[in-house]
């Protein structure tokens, strides 16, 4: 088990080092062996209170979280706004500072606007509350823990009892759909990237702005076709279209950008024969990926993704939890 993990918060991939993206895939793959034992359960976080607070909807994060911190033994609490003081006008800060006063040592903070995780762990640093902050996704921003358990995933694939960055090296990774909202996406442009694997964007230009254009390097293309982006291909990442955050019209519609952009297995033909597709979750069947591609076991990784999210997930409540011994 890694002991060296000097991070307090997990806020965003931008500044993660090598070794700290490896320290989360050794840790992981701890974790995934625990999961595979007949009791899924270990004592490393006992007496700890985890505390998911979800300002946006989720199923498949929250749940995630949720599980791994049970599996670490914590206590968990969970916040909905829906039901909470905020409808009576409470700020954030105060939702936080309250469960901090509760005794929450981890909170994993989910916001519609970019840099609530950050507000919320400067906040609590500058109370002196030990409290350590995971970001669960903020706004278009970031989504580290969905980005490293792809990276989990992908990792494990190539090499499962000793998951790695370095073995991602010169593989060609596109990354499919409406870029322009997704957090996901420039989580993963930063540990993929990293990784020093090639990624290709590819979007209608509506979905793929040209500021993006500006960060393609030596390891990241941007296209605004897909044929490109697919050609040769080891993995393909394929997004949500995010209705919810269209606010003006962006596509003519759904069935042109299902023929334009839609995975299908035909269009994998182009990719690398052992080509395998990921997607984030929630899909759009039909529109994003077709229904029979997502549920091909010999392409998709969507369940794994899932499945990888909670040791992943223990993984990250580990390092920033500071738990010792517990395989
Ligand atoms: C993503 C999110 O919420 O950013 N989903 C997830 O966490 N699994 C992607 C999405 O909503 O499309």
């Amino acid at each position: 088990m890694v002991t060296d993990w000097n991070r307090l918060h997990i806020l965003s991939l931008a500044d993660f080092q090598p070794a700290e993206y490896d320290a989360v895939l050794q840790t992981a793959a701890s974790f995934r062996d625990v999961l595979s034992r007949q009791v899924k359960k270990v004592p490393t976080l006992q007496g700890q209170v985890v505390t998911t607070m979800f300002f946006e909807p989720s199923t498949r994060t929250r749940s995630s979280f949720e599980l791994a911190a049970k599996r670490l033994s914590a206590d968990t609490m969970n916040f909905s706004p829906g039901t909470s003081s905020l409808s009576k006008g409470e700020t954030i800060f105060d939702t936080a500072k309250t469960y901090w006063a509760m005794g929450s040592d981890i909170m994993v903070v989910r916001h519609g606007e970019a840099g609530v995780p950050h507000a919320i762990a400067a906040e609590m640093e500058r109370l002196g509350a030990p409290v350590r902050v995971l970001n669960a996704g903020d706004g278009q921003h970031e989504h580290p823990s969905q980005a490293l358990l792809d990276l989990f995933t992908i990792c494990s694939l190539l090499d499962e009892d000793r998951p790695h960055i370095a073995s991602l090296a010169g593989k060609k990774i596109a990354i499919v759909g409406d870029i322009l909202h997704s957090r996901v996406a420039r989580s993963n442009i930063w540990s993929l990237t990293a990784a020093g694997a090639d990624v290709y964007l590819a979007a209608p230009p509506t979905l793929l702005p040209p500021e993006f254009a500006h960060l393609a390097g030596d390891r990241l293309l941007v296209g605004w076709q897909l044929e490109p982006a697919l050609e040769k291909a080891d993995f393909v990442m394929t997004l949500r279209l995010q209705k919810e955050r269209m606010e003006q019209h962006l596509l003519p519609s759904l069935r042109e950008y299902h023929q334009q952009f839609g995975l299908t297995r035909e269009r994998l033909q182009l990719c690398q024969p052992h080509v395998k597709v990921l997607h984030p979750g929630p899909v759009n069947r039909g529109v994003e990926i077709s229904s029979e591609l997502m549920d091909d076991p010999d392409f998709s990784l969507i369940s794994q993704q899932v499945t990888s999210g909670v040791a992943v997930r223990m993984a990250l409540l580990y390092l920033i939890g500071g738990g010792k011994g517990n395989s």
